[in-house]
């Protein structure tokens, strides 16, 4: 069998998508709660923020698909794009796996695009696979996960109310406020200190946007510093509930700019947004976070708040000139 280009996914070519992603998944975390389609459609069809997606399959001998290869491929070939392969585990080591890289990297290379990046779970075939194609490990991040059954409502109510002296909270879903556009993309490129990606107040909104086509929950609290009528932003934490699937939710971006840190804004922040998620959204039984291992501030900050440590990912990057 042949790799193909999938341009645009028929429904029976999601479906069967997304069972190899299921299959691959209850094989290597067999832990985790299995992903919702709703979630493999959003990812495959809604667009993404300043790059295409762009899609591989290779079929098995019985006609269903053994592997499939997404590639997230930048707007700006300075930036980096993104790979993700899945192969059934009845059909591994036969070749699929890299015969789908090889797709990826012939699509990254024609675009200019210099470096890619993969994002696997620590212990699995994925590393042994990706160390052996031109990739080396750049990150290594911690996620941890908090159940809500084990969050003490009162514990939390009595963290808020705690305050911060010269601190006000807000929050808000969707879309970000806009006198405060600017100001949450400042912070953002606070935490993103070396990154790439350029935030500014269209880009916030856009990943407002996505996250709303996705049909997912997006929820912010900030906490706010000065004069009402010209506030600042101290620092914010999100979260995003999935629509398909919101027993499970993920902690998106935390920071708290330079000038204000070293005041446990953060862990005010993120107790905040657990006493509004508690109220408002109690469908929400799990709340999942991913933290690079040397970020001690913030794991300290989960722990605290009752996240415990779950598994090993690892960040892999290599030169597009190296791949198969
Ligand atoms: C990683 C993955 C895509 C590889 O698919 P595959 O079809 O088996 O890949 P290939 O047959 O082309 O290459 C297999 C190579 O991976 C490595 N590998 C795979 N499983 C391994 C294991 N259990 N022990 C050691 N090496 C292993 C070896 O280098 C192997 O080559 P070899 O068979 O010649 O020794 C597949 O294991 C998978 O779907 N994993 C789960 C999803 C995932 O984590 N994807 C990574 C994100 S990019």
């Amino acid at each position: 069998m042949a790799v193909i280009a999938i341009d645009t996914p028929t429904d029976a070519q999601l479906r069967q998508w997304h069972r190899v992603v299921v299959a691959a998944c209850a094989h290597d975390q067999p832990d985790e709660p299995p992903l919702d389609f709703e979630q493999t459609r959003a990812r495959l069809l809604v667009p993404k923020m300043a790059s295409r997606t762009l899609l591989w399959a290779e079929p098995g001998p019985d006609g269903d698909l053994a592997g499939v290869a997404y590639l997230r491929l930048p707007d700006d070939p300075d930036r980096a794009g993104e790979i993700d392969i899945h192969v059934r585990p009845e059909h591994r080591r036969g070749g699929i796996g890299t015969r789908l890289l090889a797709a990826a990297g012939g699509a990254l290379r024609a675009g200019g695009c210099r470096t890619v990046f993969a994002q696997v779970v620590a212990g699995t075939p994925a590393v042994p696979f990706l160390e052996g194609r031109g990739f080396h490990c750049v990150l290594t991040l911690q996620s941890m996960l908090l159940r809500m059954a084990e969050v003490d409502p009162l514990e939390v109510a009595r963290r808020v109310a705690e305050g911060r002296p010269g601190y006000r909270l807000r929050r808000w879903t969707g879309t970000v406020p806009n006198e405060l556009a600017g100001q949450l993309a400042t912070a953002k490129i606070a935490m993103a200190e070396g990154e790439q990606f350029r935030w500014d107040a269209a880009r916030v909104r856009e990943m407002a946007g996505v996250v709303a086509a996705r049909g997912d929950d997006l929820y912010t609290v900030a906490a706010l510093h000065g004069p009402s009528a010209a506030p600042e932003l101290a620092g914010f934490t999100e979260v995003v509930v999935p629509g398909a699937a919101p027993e499970r939710a993920a902690q998106y971006d935390t920071a708290v700019v330079p000038e204000h840190r070293g005041r446990r804004l953060g862990i005010w922040l993120k107790a905040a947004m657990l006493d509004w998620l508690r109220a408002e959204r109690p469908e929400v039984a799990e709340i999942e976070t991913d933290n690079a291992d040397d970020n001690a501030s913030m794991l300290a900050v989960n722990r605290e708040l009752g996240f415990r440590g779950q598994r090993e990912y690892r960040e892999y990057q290599a030169d597009t000139a190296d791949l198969p």
